[in-house]
């Protein structure tokens, strides 16, 4: 599929909130859809959805009929714990060639697949909340109906707001470890390099600026040089230098295995928090139907 006959696709968005603004902002910035063929919903908030089509001219609605009439693209941009009744809602509409694109953190495609109630194509995206700028970070796994134009409209899509991987399913717990909650990470070590730019008496709004500057450029290097990270840092490391200095101290307490039990950690909870609530959706499911 090229990308003029997806510019005329329709896609149907159930969630309207920063996430889902974030892949709609990304698709209107490159010309992605029409911007009339992106429709939305959500579940009351229709200030929201006014302001959503007044920013990116796309169109809104609560009439579900109008909402999926030949859109055989869905997305599903609500809360986890809101997966059941969203599901519930939106399933008489879907068909076995819809293809469904959960942004849902822990929810596993084998309960989407039973939730949704069709064999159809799933797709589980984990990106990170730099979507919001075009620069996530997604990991995308789907299921055996993803057909190859499906698999190919999904890259474009998410390509929109940034770098996109496919991933194994069985892996999404230790991307959302590792890059999903990865954002946090380093505001937590910004802020530490904040509260230290204080102590040694510099301007917080100079520190700031020299900080990020340092965080950017410290990027761009790890993106465009073919060195490990670890070669780069003791390119920059003199012996008897002040980073020499720094590193130890960091040493003496161990950072680098604090980092590494905190993304297991994460990674643990990922795997913890997913299971317990595909059981939920899938208990209130059967609830719901008698199954
Ligand atoms: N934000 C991130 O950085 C990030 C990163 C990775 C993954 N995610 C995933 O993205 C998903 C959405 O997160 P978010 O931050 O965008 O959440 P959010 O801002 O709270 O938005 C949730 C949206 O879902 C709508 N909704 C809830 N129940 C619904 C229903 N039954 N039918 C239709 N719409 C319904 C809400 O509508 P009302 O406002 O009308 O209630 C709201 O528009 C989550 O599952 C999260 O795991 C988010």
């Amino acid at each position: 599929m090229d990308q003029e006959e997806i510019f005329m696709k329709k896609i149907a968005m159930v969630g309207a909130g920063s996430m889902a603004e974030a892949l709609i902002s990304g698709m209107v910035n490159n010309q992605f859809i029409h911007n009339e063929n992106i429709w939305v919903t959500n579940r009351c908030d229709s200030q929201k959805l006014q302001q959503l089509e007044s920013k990116y001219s796309i169109t809104t609605t609560y009439r579900l009929e109008e909402l999926f009439q030949g859109s055989d693209v869905v997305i599903l941009a609500v809360k986890p714990k809101d997966a059941g009744a969203a599901l519930a809602k939106i399933r008489p509409y879907l068909t076995n060639q819809t293809l469904l694109i959960s942004v849902l953190a822990g929810v596993s495609i084998q309960t989407l697949e039973r939730l949704a109630g069709k064999n159809l194509a799933v797709v589980r995206a984990m990106p990170n909340t730099s979507a919001t700028i075009g620069k996530s970070a997604t990991a995308l796994a789907f299921n055996q109906a993803l057909s190859q134009d499906q698999k190919g409209l999904v890259e474009k899509l998410f390509a929109t707001i940034g770098l996109t991987r496919f991933v194994e399913e069985s892996h999404l717990d230790a991307v959302t470890g590792l890059s999903g909650s990865g954002p946090a990470y380093f505001y937590y070590l910004v802020e530490a390099m904040e509260k230290s730019a204080a102590e040694i008496g510099l301007d917080a709004n100079l520190a700031k600026e020299l900080i990020v500057q340092t965080l950017l450029g410290t990027a761009e290097m790890l993106k465009n040089s073919e060195k490990p990270s670890q070669q780069l840092r003791h390119e920059v490391t003199s012996p008897g230098g002040t980073t020499e200095a720094g590193i130890r101290v960091l040493e003496h307490h161990q950072v680098q295995e604090a980092f590494i039990d905190c993304i297991k950690e994460a990674t643990q909870q990922s795997k913890r928090l997913g299971m317990k609530l595909s059981e939920e959706l899938i208990h209130s499911r059967m609830n719901a139907t008698g199954d």
